[in-house]
């Protein structure tokens, strides 16, 4: 069964009726797709269509699109999948839709993505907070332990769900399975943002995907990790413990009426790619990225970051590099490497680099960022005297202040706000967030109230030389307050 493609099945299909395109989208099948770019997009433009017989509907899908879904679902290991156009953004929007109504409480990382914090605020939801560890060493927020879940479960008898974002941007994972138990054990949904695991499913040497671990509801960004096209996504369910009509219902809300059959194709293509040669491919990567592993190992004044304390599996695809001990920071290094050597990173921080590798990078590949980070490595000495790499470290571990949520996030949103100087924030409440970068663990969320201790903590920082995010004032001189 798995050697399937529906959705390039159907798409063939229409082909063949040499058909005259009387519908959307408007370039009519690349005819009138701007001269200067159809080249580059070529015969994928004949497949840019919309919702026609016989290419089923995302919204309602019984053809093409329900058996791509289908097989997806038994590739990995999930009940149901639904496709998403909207990548993990318009999934964890409908995950948490789905999981609370407005005024009622959901449990979620302090430090979620966005999409998170913004579906909270269209769901109307009470948000309290689960505090991840911190790696002071690396300056990165790690797991969020069961004893963690606990804690915040005990505080918040009320709580619908529970969300955990596994593994984190740097690859890091949380006891999935320890956690479902203490989750379902109360009644509650485990809900898991699972954005940079998709390929979790497909070799014995990565973690094990949530949804095979008792999750409810995963949400994975297919194009992240897996090689769909950018901004197609997967939402996978399993157990039955979640309203599933809501789902779909929220999902409708969420994704746009025109989805683009060519994400589609992709997701049903990936699924097929993986299911049939993934391991082989992953395999090959992974015995390169070992390789790799041991040269930069051999490089002094480099560390690559290992999570020796992190039990529930680190991914292998992500290297978190430290630079300092070259003399560099982690932002002169991006560029060295950018300028002098075409290699371009997933992001860069004080005393970092982030390179993301995939099933589609090979020793080749490797071996680049590996020459990379020796020229780095040789060019030490004069890094050191330039004195370049001199910064100021955040001060760990972060203190959390427990703050009064005063408002709901959606009532700081909507309401009426100004922008006032740090030095009085004191009992005003927040109507943005100020997040000090790294470890990116927000201080304070919208609604929450302004406490002395974080006025003083938070001016500390600034004189250090923190950088804040979040702010719509970098410096954080002023933050945005309720009227
Ligand atoms: C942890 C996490 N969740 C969700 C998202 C959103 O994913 P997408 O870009 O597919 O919408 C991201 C994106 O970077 C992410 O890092």
């Amino acid at each position: 069964m798995n050697s399937r493609i529906p959705m390039l099945e159907a798409l063939r299909v229409h082909l063949q009726t040499n058909p005259l395109p009387l519908h959307v989208p408007g370039h009519k099948m690349g005819r009138g797709f701007p001269m200067d770019a159809a080249p580059w997009l070529g015969q994928a433009l004949r497949l840019d269509l919309t919702e026609l017989p016989g290419l089923d509907d995302l919204h309602q899908p019984s053809g093409a699109i329900r058996e791509a879904q289908e097989l997806a679902a038994e590739t990995f290991g999930s009940e149901e999948t639904y496709f998403l156009v909207g990548g993990s953004t318009a999934g964890n929007m409908a995950m948490i839709l789905t999981a609370c109504r407005p005024g009622e409480s959901i449990i979620i990382p302090r430090n979620a993505h966005k999409s998170v914090h913004n579906a909270i605020v269209l769901a109307g939801a009470r948000p309290t907070y689960l505090y991840p560890e911190v790696d002071r060493q690396f300056g990165i927020p790690t797991e969020i332990t069961v004893q963690e879940v606990r804690r915040a479960l005990e505080e918040n008898p009320d709580a619908q769900a529970v969300m955990l974002t596994s593994p984190t941007y740097q690859g890091i994972c949380s006891d999935i399975a320890a956690i479902a138990a203490e989750v379902h054990g109360r009644g509650k949904l485990l809900l898991v943002d699972e954005a940079h695991g998709a390929h979790f499913s497909f070799h014995e040497k990565l973690p094990v995907s949530a949804i095979r671990l008792g999750a409810d509801l995963v949400v994975q960004s297919t194009h992240k990790m897996l090689g769909s096209l950018t901004g197609s996504a997967m939402l996978h369910g399993k157990h039955g413990r979640y309203d599933g009509e809501r789902l779909r219902t929220m999902l409708g809300m969420v994704q746009t009426s025109s989805p683009s059959y060519l994400m589609l194709l992709s997701l049903d293509a990936v699924r097929h790619e993986m299911a049939t040669r993934g391991r082989g491919l992953l395999d090959e990567a992974l015995e390169a990225l070992d390789v790799g592993r041991n040269e930069v190992n051999k490089l002094s004044g480099l560390t690559l970051y290992e999570g020796k304390n992190i039990t529930s599996g680190v991914d292998p695809f992500k290297w978190w590099i430290q630079v300092e001990g070259l003399g560099l920071n982690g932002f002169d290094a991006e560029e060295l490497l950018r300028a002098r050597k075409g290699i371009f990173f997933e992001m860069a921080d004080e005393a970092h680099l982030l390179a993301v590798f995939s099933y589609a990078d090979t020793q080749k590949q490797v071996n680049r960022l590996v020459e990379g980070l020796r020229f780095l490595a040789e060019t030490r000495a004069d890094h050191l005297a330039s004195g370049a790499g001199k910064r100021n470290r955040p001060v760990f571990p972060q203190p959390h202040f427990r703050l009064e949520q005063a408002a709901l996030p959606k009532d700081a949103l909507h309401g009426l706000r100004r922008r006032v100087k740090l030095e009085v924030a004191t009992g005003q409440v927040a109507a943005e967030p100020v997040i000090p970068y790294p470890p990116g663990i927000p201080l304070i969320l919208p609604g929450e109230r302004y406490t002395s201790e974080l006025v003083e903590y938070l001016q500390g920082m600034k004189q250090i030389g923190a950088r804040f995010q979040g702010t719509v004032d970098p410096t954080v001189e002023y933050v945005r307050v309720l009227e």
